[in-house]
């Protein structure tokens, strides 16, 4: 493996002596190989997030997906638990599965037959030792099948470990969890098991890095200026920055706000046109974010596919007490909409801005409120180290 495509005076530069920090070199949101480096290095030692139990609702759901530049399999099996396989036939390599699919029973290659159970064993060899004959002396089957990952399932959400090392996840999981307990603003009916999935929002691929869309995420300064309107009732000043090891983040708080209990209460909060609660939006690095607005959470999934290229996804869900009508969940899909609309304009505009070499000293952050973006991209440092 080549050495880290970070100098040591562009490590230091992110928590210098004196003087705001300073950012990541423009490299690492626009360098081929950066992006390489990350997906050897990087991705494979954390909990990276995947997709939702509710994207393989049955037995035999299958989905597809890339992590790291590789092609894997999350499934559930026969047994309702959720699994993860590198989606790559033993025989030859060709792709195991191109699409999602439903209630299969078996995994069968489309280049010459090969077949796997769902929980990854290698069934069948079709002609594999002549015609209709399977086996071949020497060949031991039970060797063959599918290459497992470690896999979580947190309530909804699916993350892998793909190189098996990180801590378990309900370990690193813990300082989201203990925010949550802890927040001034969480209602009596914030129970994590009662979360009901309500709708999804993809936004397809967005041109730009994937620190790019998880730093927009965190940071609240540009809040007044991006979403003047749409987030009206979160002025500047409620907001701080949350930088906690491996959980970044940025909070609103607003006096006197809480949680909806009333259904009238829910109606009228779920249909304004602004959001103007009280508010958590938090990072596991590097990629599982999870956001809390009252009786709303969304999940963020921010998968990265290129150098300048990631795939976004909002997911929403509504506590168990929460009882939105139709109107009510188009009303906060359509905000939601429209609040990352206004920033993916501004993850885009920085990925064309970071084409100029001005850059190549990395951005200058504020103490303030771009602390959490300090330590994610510390974290990054250290992540491809
Ligand atoms: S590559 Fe899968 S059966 Fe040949
Ligand atoms: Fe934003």
């Amino acid at each position: 493996m080549s050495r880290s495509p970070l100098r040591p005076d562009e490590i230091a530069r992110l928590a210098p002596a004196e003087g705001p920090a300073r950012g990541l070199p423009r490299s690492a949101f626009t360098s081929p190989e950066f992006f390489r480096h990350e997906c050897e290095r990087l991705f494979p030692r954390h909990w990276v997030f995947v997709g939702h139990a509710h994207d393989v609702p049955e037995p035999g759901d299958v989905m597809p997906v890339t992590v790291a530049g590789f092609p894997l399999i999350v499934l559930r099996n026969r047994d309702g638990a959720v699994r993860t396989f590198h989606n790559t036939c033993r025989h030859r390599g060709r792709k195991l599965v191109d699409s999602a699919c439903r209630k299969r029973t078996a995994l069968t290659c489309p280049y010459h037959g090969w077949s796997y159970d769902l929980d990854g064993t290698l069934r069948t060899t079709p002609h594999f030792g002549g015609y209709r004959n399977p086996s071949v002396a020497g060949f031991d089957k039970e060797a063959f099948g599918l290459v497992p990952v470690r896999t979580a399932c947190w309530h909804d959400w699916i993350v892998v470990n793909l190189d098996g090392t990180a801590a378990c996840f309900r370990e690193a999981v813990a300082p989201i969890e203990k925010r949550v307990r802890d927040w001034d603003f969480r209602a009596e009916g914030w129970d994590l098991t009662s979360l009901r999935h309500i709708g999804t929002i993809d936004f397809g691929t967005v041109r730009g890095n994937w620190k790019i869309v998880v730093e927009n995420y965190i940071e609240p300064y540009h809040v007044p200026f991006v979403h003047t309107q749409s987030c009206g009732g979160q002025p500047l000043d409620t907001h701080f920055a949350i930088s906690e090891g491996l959980l970044v983040g940025s909070a609103v708080s607003i006096k006197g706000s809480r949680a909806a209990v009333s259904k009238e209460e829910q109606e009228a909060a779920s249909t304004r046109k602004q959001l103007d609660s009280s508010a958590l939006y938090l990072v596991l690095f590097p990629n599982f974010a999870l956001g809390f607005y009252g009786d709303l959470v969304i999940s963020i999934l921010t998968a990265p596919l290129a150098a300048d290229l990631t795939h976004e996804r909002f997911d929403l869900y509504v506590w168990g007490y929460v009882d939105p009508g139709p109107e009510a969940i188009e009303s906060w899909m359509d905000l939601n909409r429209r609040i990352n609309a206004e920033d993916i304009r501004m993850i885009e505009g920085m990925q064309e801005g970071l084409a100029s070499p001005v850059m190549d000293s990395g951005a200058v952050m504020s103490p303030h409120w771009e602390h959490c973006i300090q330590q994610f991209e510390k974290l990054v440092a250290e992540g491809i180290a």
